[in-house]
């Protein structure tokens, strides 16, 4: 289990602010970085990509998870968000992601001055997490 001190949110915030660097945001202007932390000790980095059919757009925190899973990491522990001096949590969409594979996550917005942390738990209290496949259709 990967400790989470000061001086790891720190770096993972450092390197959420340098990933928002490679944002593709030509639409919406809003440029956003996450660097998710996961079990081993390793970090993966996402930034906002965006498409002209809007819907087909990726936030930061997703592109994030879906390089760590890709590359055969599904235990999380930690995930920055970054988006210069705003201070934002990450959307429903991507909260439902994370809760996917880690369900005890902390999420760290960098904000102005420092940061804030949250367990997913606070953003996403009553997520849906099971379905019955009797019931499918
Ligand atoms: N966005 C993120 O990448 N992460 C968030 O937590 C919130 C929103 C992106 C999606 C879109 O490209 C832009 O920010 C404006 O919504």
């Amino acid at each position: 289990m990967q400790k989470l001190d000061e001086k790891t949110i720190i770096s993972l915030l450092c390197r959420a602010q340098e990933a928002r660097g490679a944002a593709y945001a030509p639409y919406s202007g809003f440029r956003v970085g996450a660097a998710l932390l996961c079990e081993d000790g390793s970090v993966f980095i996402g930034c906002n990509v965006e498409n002209v059919s809007y819907g087909a757009s990726n936030c930061a925190e997703r592109t994030a998870v879906f390089a760590a899973v890709a590359a055969g990491n599904r235990e999380f522990v930690a995930i920055s968000v970054a988006a210069g001096e705003e201070f934002i949590l990450p959307c429903g969409i991507c909260r439902q992601v994370l809760a996917e594979f880690s369900p005890d996550i902390t999420v760290i917005c960098g904000k102005k001055d420092g940061f804030e942390t949250f367990t997913l738990n606070e953003l996403l209290p009553h997520g849906f997490n099971h379905f019955s496949a009797e019931e499918k259709i």
